[in-house]
């Protein structure tokens, strides 16, 4: 491990043509202050030089281990590491990798590493998706390394679909928040969780819908942090029109209804499911199929009808046995005696209380919060980010896997 003060980063890249795309990772790296190592495979030098490498990282390239033998690099890269991050990560690296082949010097040094290993994919969909690449990937995560999924999108040629590495920006936050913890091992490897943001949006006509004001930007912080912790999460988004972090699924639904349905679904299989969402406790009776028109006459009132209290029906269900129920409580009055009466009402086993208001927590990169549980303790969590509230919850949440 490092002893000195900036983080030690080796950046694995492996021989697709994304590897452009991982220099952009590395000068975002190095410019926040860490010292970065590249470790190229011969093949990624066919997509970008060793000089550009070099130049960028102020260290030398090598790619195998006959390079400076006498300071045994295949041993010491990996040992001096505080995470090692492979961008772009292709099929054939992923199997080396979960095989445990060592024919180079970035092979090598996946063994020797003893720190947060992070593997980037990128390749074109069938090959993500073959049995085999699934096998490995599952022995990767199911030995603690973090295997962030790949984006949706343009691959090479002309054909688009999931396969393209994820956004440099996106790949440098999973980093710095595997590099934040500190932990050797991920503690959420192996879990999936189901995290809900945004605001759904009930529908009165093709124009218009009754909304809230959630901007999702909690949710994507519980969906970034659980994929730093090593989890395969499954993000659903309602009306946020934030970029899909790297490494979720991501479910675009726009209703109550159709949340549901997503969450039901994703929620088969999870360790956890969080409902940061907020969900629209009413819906517009009727939706009108053609634009309502402006007449002389008064509007007619809107009838409403309830939706389902879907928190409420996932904490009684337990879709799998065991799994943890986390809510939210958005609050303007009497925080501490509403969240706990919301608690008991919904019956899950974690609720995230926060005060709003106009200019309280809506849209903002911070929160301030209390985690109530159903065991009777309370967590307070100090003004700050996002992310760091998101941590406190899954700090309460890996415990109650029991
Ligand atoms: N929630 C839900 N389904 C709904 C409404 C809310 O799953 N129909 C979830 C939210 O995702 C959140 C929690 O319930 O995790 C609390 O939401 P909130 O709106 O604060 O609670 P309500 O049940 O609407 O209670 P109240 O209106 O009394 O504040």
């Amino acid at each position: 491990m490092s002893t000195g003060s900036r983080p030690r980063v080796v950046l694995g890249v492996a021989g697709g043509i994304a590897a452009y795309k991982a220099c952009e990772l590395l000068r975002r790296l190095t410019e926040s202050g860490h010292e970065v190592r590249v470790v190229p495979t011969a093949s990624a030098l066919n997509f970008v030089g060793a000089a550009t490498w070099s130049a960028l990282s102020g260290q030398p390239v090598a790619t195998g281990v006959w390079d400076a033998v006498h300071e045994v690099p295949h041993v010491r890269i990996g040992q001096n590491a505080d995470v090692v991050v492979v961008a772009p990560a292709t099929a054939d690296m992923l199997a080396k990798a979960a095989h445990g082949l060592a024919d180079d010097l970035l092979t090598n040094t996946l063994l020797t590493a003893r720190c947060p290993v992070i593997f980037a994919p990128a390749m074109h969909t069938e090959m993500w998706e073959h049995p085999a690449t699934v096998e490995n990937v599952a022995t990767l995560r199911r030995r603690g390394a973090i295997v962030i999924e790949p984006a949706v999108g343009r691959l090479t040629g002309k054909d688009t679909g999931k396969g393209r590495l994820p956004d440099p920006e996106q790949i440098f936050q999973v980093v710095r928040r595997t590099l934040v913890r500190g932990s050797s091992v991920p503690d959420l490897a192996g879990r999936h969780v189901v995290v809900t943001a945004g605001g759904t949006r009930e529908p009165l006509d093709p124009v218009r819908f009754l909304g809230n004001r959630s901007s999702g930007k909690q949710g994507y912080a519980l969906a970034r942090t659980a994929i730093a912790r090593g989890a395969r999460v499954t993000l659903i988004e309602a009306n946020t029109g934030l970029p899909d972090p790297a490494g979720a699924d991501v479910v675009h639904v726009g209703t109550a209804l159709d949340l549901r349905d997503a969450v039901v679904e994703a929620a088969e299989d999870a360790d956890c499911v969080v409902m940061a969402a907020a969900v629209a406790d009413f819906r517009p009776a009727t939706r009108v199929d053609g634009k309502i028109k402006k007449t002389d006459a008064e509007p007619e009132p809107i009838a409403l009808v309830k939706n389902p209290d879907i928190l409420a029906e996932l904490a009684r269900d337990r879709l799998r046995p065991g799994q943890v129920v986390v809510g939210f409580a958005a609050e303007t009055d009497d925080v501490l005696a509403n969240g706990r009466a919301k608690l008991a009402r919904k019956g899950c086993d974690l609720l995230v209380v926060n005060r709003v208001g106009e200019e309280l927590t809506f849209g903002t990169d911070v929160n301030e919060a209390i985690v109530l549980a159903a065991d009777g303790s309370e967590t307070p969590v100090p003004h700050g980010p996002k992310e760091d509230l998101a941590d406190v919850v899954w700090d309460l949440v890996v415990p109650r896997f029991a």
